[in-house]
């Protein structure tokens, strides 16, 4: 596939008030108007470049928002101050009391505990399938299902969903399929091959400094005006503004996504090779070993790579302390939540990341206590990285 999203990226034209090559901050909460009867106009209907309430949207959010909907190939998007924000109010959005949501099983724990334990004091319930077994999300439809919810490469277990398949039911069933691309901006272009919605949590990759939270719906045009709407809309109504400095800052990062990722990726395949080599138990999308490799293989923006996630089981929980604490030590990266940042991030996800869903539910999904999960950096010299990770590695296995 050809580099679409990045050379959307590459194409951002947006001129600073000043003629600046950054769009100026807009840096207030509420906007002027010259009549009173163009302000009543707005509240009936929203117009291209005229703002009411920050809360609503801001100009940098758009910005940020239009570059966004460019880089997935929809209408539109709207961002928010979270990933989750984007989540819960894209589903609120979609759902009512009554209605059914079929949902992948491995999915961030947060989203996973939004269906299980809050939604369904809405009457909204979840069915959790294994999103690789197309029999059994199809057996999981029932007539008040509205959506369909998985995650383009799982978290934490790294699972490959087959979009375009999915796609197909989803449209077969009228539902709306929503994609969580979180792990994986450029690699896959969910609305390209199916999707619906395409969501992101803009913290991880997309940002990329682990200084700031911002989230991202992008859609029709129709989805994110409904969900922008003044009287009825859920982004509007719930509230879940992202602050327009920061929409701002993550406009800049997103400028240089494409060679983060780009380097994320061959940092992770050097060292996932490495791994396997050693005949460790290791999990990554670019080797053979993984159960889905050919299917990514089919569905990447291939110059982009396998992404920078990677998983290392190491067999304890104890095991796998050690083994954070001891990189830690050696500044290899920090023992931390959360991805894409330049420094290598770890964390045991059965006790953190995942820790919402139950134990017996992780050990039949495959999510054992000693699983590392690894967001590899952008490191120059990542053999050095891998030396002394070889190192930390011996001495806990
Ligand atoms: C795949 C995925 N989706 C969504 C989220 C939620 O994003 P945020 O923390 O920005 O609310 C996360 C957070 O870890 C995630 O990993």
């Amino acid at each position: 596939m050809a580099s679409k999203p990045a050379d959307s990226i590459q194409a951002l034209q947006f001129f600073g008030e000043f003629g600046g090559v950054n769009p100026s901050i807009e840096d207030s909460s509420t906007y002027t108007f010259l009549h009173a009867k163009s302000m009543e106009e707005l509240f009936e209907t929203a117009k291209e470049g005229c703002y009411l309430y920050a809360r609503h949207t801001n100009p940098n959010n758009k910005y940020l928002s239009d570059a966004l909907a460019g880089m997935e190939g929809t209408e539109a998007a709207h961002c928010a101050g979270s990933g989750m924000g984007s989540i819960s109010t894209v589903l609120m959005h979609l759902c009512s009391a009554c209605d059914h949501i079929v949902s992948s099983r491995t999915i961030y724990g947060g989203t996973y505990a939004l269906m299980k334990n809050v939604m369904p004091r809405f009457n909204i319930n979840t069915s959790f399938v294994n999103i690789t077994d197309l029999e059994a999300i199809e057996a999981a439809i029932t007539p008040k299902t509205k959506v369909l919810y998985c995650e383009t490469m799982s978290n934490p277990l790294l699972e490959i969903t087959d979009v375009a398949a999915v796609s197909k039911i989803a449209k077969k069933h009228g539902l709306t399929l929503i994609v969580d691309n979180t792990f994986t901006p450029l690699i896959f272009s969910p609305a390209e091959m199916g999707a619906d919605v395409v969501v992101h949590s803009l913290t991880k990759f997309i940002n990329g400094t682990s200084d700031a939270v911002g989230g991202v719906t992008c859609g029709s045009k129709e989805l994110i005006s409904g969900m922008m709407d003044v009287n009825n809309g859920t982004s509007m109504l719930l509230g879940p503004v992202l602050d327009g400095a920061r929409s701002a800052s993550m406009l800049k990062n997103l400028h240089s996504l494409p060679v983060r990722m780009e380097r994320h990726s061959r940092n992770a395949s050097f060292l996932a090779k490495k791994f396997q080599e050693m005949g460790l138990k290791v999990k990554y999308a670019g080797l053979e070993s993984h159960p889905q490799h050919e299917l990514m293989k089919r569905q990447m923006n291939a110059e982009f790579g396998f992404g920078g996630m990677l998983t290392l089981d190491v067999g304890t929980i104890e095991k796998a302390n050690e083994l954070m604490e001891m990189m830690q030590h050696a500044n290899l990266g920090y023992l931390a939540v959360s991805l894409g940042f330049y420094k290598t991030l770890f964390s045991a996800p059965g006790t953190s990341t995942s820790s919402e869903i139950p134990e017996d539910e992780q050990a039949e999904m495959g999510l054992s206590a000693g699983i590392v999960r690894f967001s590899i950096g952008l490191d120059q010299d990542i053999n050095k990285t891998f030396l002394t990770m070889k190192e930390c590695i011996e001495k806990v296995m």
